[in-house]
This record gives C-alpha cells, structure tokens and sequence, in this order.
C-alpha cells in the first residue's frame, strides 16, 4: 500500500494509473477508521481496479466550537486496516497541503436540503464536504467514490454538486453498518463511556420501533415521528437535537410517507453527538 502525502503525489499515482487503464475507486475519509469505514472500501475493491482511501481530518467542515482538535487521530492503526481491506493507495495530507496560502474557492451547494438536518445544526458544515470531496475527487481521479448512508444528508449533498457541476464520477452509498447491538459504528463513539453506550442504543430501538410501525401500516410522518421521540425521551442520558422525516433524496417535508423516506435522528449522549437514520421504501 502506497502512502501519499502531497497533492502532486495524488496526482502522478492516480494519472498513471488512468494511463494503464485501470478504474479508479475513492473512498474519503477522516481517519479513527472502523467497521463501517473498512466496508466501504471492500465494496471499492470489488467495484473497481484500483482504491485510493484518504485520511484527513478536514478542518474547513468544522465549526468553531465544534470537535475538530479532539477528534480521534491513528494514522498507523488505520493504515493496517486500510492494507488488510485491500486498500492500494492512502492520501494523507497535511491541513496546510490541501489548503496552501491564497486558497479561497469553496464549493457551496445552496439547495433548500442542507439547511435541515445536519445543515442546519452545522453551519458551513456542508460547504467544507463539498469543497474536500470535489477536490479529493479531482486529485484522485476517481471513476467511483463511495460514501457511508449513515451520512445520508452528506450523499445528497455530494450526489447534488456532482450532478450540477458534471463532475464524471459515480457517487456510491453502502448501507449502515451496526454493532451486534444496533449501535451505527461511528468514529464518535469511542467518546462514549460504557454508560452513555448502553444509552446510544436508544437510537437504532427508536428508529426500529417506528419502522415496525410504519411496516405496520402507519404513514402519518407526524405520528410515526411521534414514536421516535417518545422512545428518545425515555433515556435520561439522551438530548435531541433533531428527529425528522423527510422524502429521500430530496430532503422535503412529506405528511405521509407514500415514497421513499428517510427518518433521520441526531441525539446528543451526554457531550457526544451521535446520528443515525432509516430510509423507507413508501
Ligand atoms: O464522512 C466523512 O468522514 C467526511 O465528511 C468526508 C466525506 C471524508 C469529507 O471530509
């Protein structure tokens, strides 16, 4: 496995290997890699002939006060996992590599859809993925890239700016992976104690009861939502900051759920802020 560390290393590695033909596979990342993260890359190396990972925690999707200095950093365990998932190329460079002095072109996808959920939690927040990825993309050279559903708002995003600017790569979404016990894997969640775990599983059991209700026969998006919260609120450790329902992938309001939806969730675990979401076939 190859590292590369600066952006003209990127750029011969991947031109060479566009020049032998081969199709090229990304899969973007902030590092702290686990299970879900390893799966997207399986899935890169079965869908194409060359994957290049990155790892990079970019600075310009947090916000001020948000967790960018403490965010879990291992480079050295995540490029073992990378090597065994089959990874042939990692880009890991360094804040002031991606963006040198005199850097000022953002990408900024404007659509009504990233100010709800996660946009409208996090200002700027979609501006810095869609800056990073466009450029991770155009560095790579990347036939395909593929991204987490468990960041569902992200894909919407990123599939939105491909299309509108033409960028030529296929955006791919691999489905959640769980722990045994529901829990979405998340590089947030070695922040929680054994406590706050036990009560991160509100999550997926708020999410799961309101599916069983929906495949029930219930579509009044109010009512179902209903259910999500109640179950939420059982959890003295949990705090929501948003649940909704909203078709998929357009991110709009719906009354009832008779097209594909998503019930998306962000509840906070003591200090940690955790996401999660199920998409439902109306
Ligand atoms: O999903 C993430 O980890 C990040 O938002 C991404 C896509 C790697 C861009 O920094």
């Amino acid at each position: 496995m190859v590292i590369l560390r600066t952006q003209d290393e990127i750029k011969s590695y991947s031109l060479e290997m566009k020049k032998a033909g081969k199709v090229i596979g990304l899969v973007p990342t902030m590092g702290a890699l686990h299970e879900g993260h390893l799966t997207l890359m399986r899935e890169a190396k079965a869908k194409t002939d060359v994957v290049i990972a990155s790892v990079f925690v970019n600075p310009v999707q947090f916000g001020p006060n948000e967790d960018f200095d403490a965010y879990p950093r291992d480079f050295e365990g995540d490029c073992q996992k990378m090597e065994k998932a089959g990874v042939d190329a990692v880009f890991h460079p360094t804040p002031e590599e991606m963006y040198p002095d005199g850097f000022c072109t953002y990408v900024n996808v404007e659509g009504e859809f990233t100010k709800r959920l996660c946009g409208g939690q996090r200002p700027g927040h979609f501006r810095g993925v869609a800056t990073v990825v466009t450029k991770l993309i155009n560095l790579a050279r990347a036939d395909k890239a593929f991204f987490g559903q468990k960041d569902a708002q992200q894909v919407c995003v990123i599939r939105r700016f491909v299309e509108d600017l033409a960028i030529p790569v296929e955006i791919n979404m691999v489905p959640i992976v769980r722990e045994e016990s529901g829990l979405a894997r998340s590089s947030r969640n070695m922040y929680l104690s054994a406590k706050e775990k036990e009560a991160a599983l509100v999550l997926s059991r708020s999410l799961n009861k309101a599916k069983e209700a929906f495949d029930g026969g219930l579509t009044k998006a109010s009512a179902v939502k209903q259910i999500i919260v109640d179950e939420i609120n059982k959890e003295p450790l949990a705090a929501i900051d948003y649940v909704e329902i909203y078709s998929f992938p357009e991110l709009e309001e719906i009354e009832y759920i008779n097209r594909e939806a998503i019930m998306a969730i962000a509840v906070k675990i003591g200090k940690t802020r955790l996401i999660d979401n199920v998409i439902l076939e109306g």
